[in-house]
């Protein structure tokens, strides 16, 4: 279930903007990879790239190259949609379908693609999943209740087990628990840790002891400017990028003394 990404050399604009220049990372399977960086240098548009959400915005576009177990996602022929139930995505806010019940939350993705499944496999999902996302414990007597009446860190969760109900290759966070209390935070971070045995991970996060308690590898991005490409300035192991980076940049990073 879990695969490799590999970025090759990726441009990505928005029209005219380059807004991110020359990435080339490795992201391996069964792993977190955390993207760190100031606002504006690029993470969010580096990660929605990497399931081909970014071209939804109007303009918008990338030359690169970014591999699924060696096959680009960007090639002729691939279809945006079939990319993104392989490379699953959770925002930031918790995004619940407001009108829909905890059960149908879990299920609206699979049921986009497979509309005969029948109830009991339906049952079986939506059971498999909350647990999968730590839920099931918490919600299993009230399935039909909408899913916007769960408390913050519970929607955050629900949208998890939403998305790994397709059974993804990969999961996409893009600052999953800034909207969170410190115990809906450790609760996905510990989530994520479980997660890792299966999926591959990425992280956006602004957030350092997260970065360092729940990602493997670093990338760290930087800006040299209001108008200049976000860059990918060091990759490393996460212990290295936060107590011996290589470039100087990285070190004031991590040490808090900008961005
Ligand atoms: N929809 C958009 N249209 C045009 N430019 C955009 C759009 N979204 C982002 N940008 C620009 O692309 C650059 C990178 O933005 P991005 O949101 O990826 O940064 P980020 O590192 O995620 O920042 P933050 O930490 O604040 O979330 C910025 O200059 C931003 O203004
Ligand atoms: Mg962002």
């Amino acid at each position: 279930m879990s695969k490799r990404i590999e970025i090759n050399d990726l441009d990505i604009y928005y029209g005219d903007f380059k807004a991110v220049e020359g990435v080339t990372v490795d992201i391996e399977p069964r792993a977190v990879t955390a993207f760190i960086g100031p606002s504006g240098c690029g993470k969010s548009t580096v990660l929605r790239s990497l399931n081909r959400m970014h071209e939804v915005i109007s303009g918008a576009w990338v030359d690169g190259e970014v591999l699924l177990d060696g096959a680009n996602l960007y090639g002729p022929g691939v279809d945006p949609v079939n990319v993104r139930r392989q490379i699953g995505m959770v925002f930031q806010r918790p995004n619940p379908f407001p009108t829909m019940t905890i059960r149908e939350n879990v299920l609206a993705g699979v049921l986009l693609n497979n509309r005969r499944m029948s109830k009991s496999d339906q049952d079986d999902l939506v059971e498999r999943s909350l647990r999968g996302a730590n839920l099931w414990n918490e919600v299993k007597d009230r399935l039909g209740v909408p899913g916007s009446g769960l408390s913050g860190g519970q929607q955050q969760r629900l949208c998890i087990a939403r998305a790994i109900a397709v059974s993804p290759d990969v999961l996409l966070m893009d600052e999953p628990c800034s909207a969170l209390d410190p115990i809906s935070t450790l609760a996905i971070e510990d989530l994520i840790e479980e997660l890792k045995t299966e999926y591959t991970i990425v992280i956006v996060t602004h957030n350092m002891q997260q970065a360092s308690r729940v990602s493997d590898k670093t990338a760290f991005f930087n800006i040299a400017g209001t108008g200049k490409p976000g860059k990918l300035i060091e990759f490393d192991e996460t212990a290295k990028i936060f107590s011996n980076p290589t470039v100087q940049a990285t070190e004031d990073y991590v040490s808090g003394r900008f961005g």
